[in-house]
């Protein structure tokens, strides 16, 4: 796939932060519909009424996995998926609470991405398209008071690999994307809001990432620094078939 313009597209987590701003780019783009999910379809009223037919409601809720199959059926057309729904809680790996909120995080951050990745391959292996999967800096990097989260991310990082690594002889595009902190709920809830950055840069680096090939997205300035340091080990062992030496 070298480009989005005229493609149809699903984006889950639809209904603000990084995902609003994805579906605002695609259509920008040329996107033709945007299956837009969201735990409470309600929710994109202003995306329906800012671009009409062009955005198709769907309720995908991760903790509900029928929606899920159910969204994969009603939208066998697509050829984009962007697993962008997501959530973080604020824990050291010492407070009491933090298995617990990290079980809330691995079923959303980690078994959502399974679970859409094992309903929308197969339309996405007939359509010819593209999987991308939010990830973050804290893939590859733990932050204390984010822990589970980091952890969480660390893991749908990994799963992200396996996908593109059984996808590639498929023609399905599996690109992974680590943003640093972007302007949204979850960066200020989290503490972050003085350094984040817009999220139209997420949604940029996606586009950009579909038209080159490429697999790792590292889209502002904290990912870009941590993407330029990791370049070497993305390239020699990330991205390399070591079994062939
Ligand atoms: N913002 C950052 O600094 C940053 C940095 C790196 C990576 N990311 C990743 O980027 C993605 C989007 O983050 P964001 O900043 O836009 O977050 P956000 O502002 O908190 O929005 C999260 C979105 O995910 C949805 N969601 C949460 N739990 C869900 C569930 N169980 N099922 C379905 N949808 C669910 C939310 O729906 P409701 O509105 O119904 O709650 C909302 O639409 C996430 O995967 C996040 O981890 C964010």
């Amino acid at each position: 796939m070298s480009s989005v313009e005229n493609r149809i597209a699903l984006v889950t987590g639809a209904n603000r932060g990084i995902g609003k701003s994805i579906v605002e780019s695609f259509v920008k783009a040329g996107v033709t519909k945007v299956y837009a999910g969201s735990r409470n379809p309600e929710n994109l009223n202003a995306l329906v009424s800012q671009y009409g037919d062009r955005i198709v409601p769907q309720h995908i809720d991760y903790n509900d996995p029928a929606t899920i199959t159910a969204a994969s059926e009603a939208a066998g057309d697509v050829e984009i998926v962007v697993n962008n729904a997501g959530m973080l809680n604020v824990a050291n790996p010492l407070a009491g609470d933090a298995v617990e909120l990290m079980q809330q995080e691995m079923d959303v951050n980690v078994y959502g991405l399974m679970r859409m990745a094992q309903a929308f391959v197969p339309a996405l292996k007939k359509n010819g398209g593209a999987l991308v999967q939010l990830n973050s800096v804290a893939s590859m990097k733990s932050f204390a008071d984010f822990s589970t989260y980091s952890a969480s991310k660390a893991a749908s990082y990994s799963i992200t690999q396996a996908l593109r690594d059984t996808l590639l002889d498929e023609g399905v595009h599996v690109v992974s994307v680590h943003p640093g902190p972007i302007a949204t709920d979850m960066a200020t809830n989290a503490g972050l809001g003085d350094f984040a950055e817009p999220a139209d840069l997420v949604a940029q680096s996606i586009i950009a990432a579909i038209e080159k090939g490429d697999f790792h997205a590292f889209p502002d300035t904290m990912a870009k620094q941590i993407g330029e340091a990791y370049r070497s080990y993305a390239t020699g062992v990330v991205e390399a078939n070591i079994m062939e030496g």
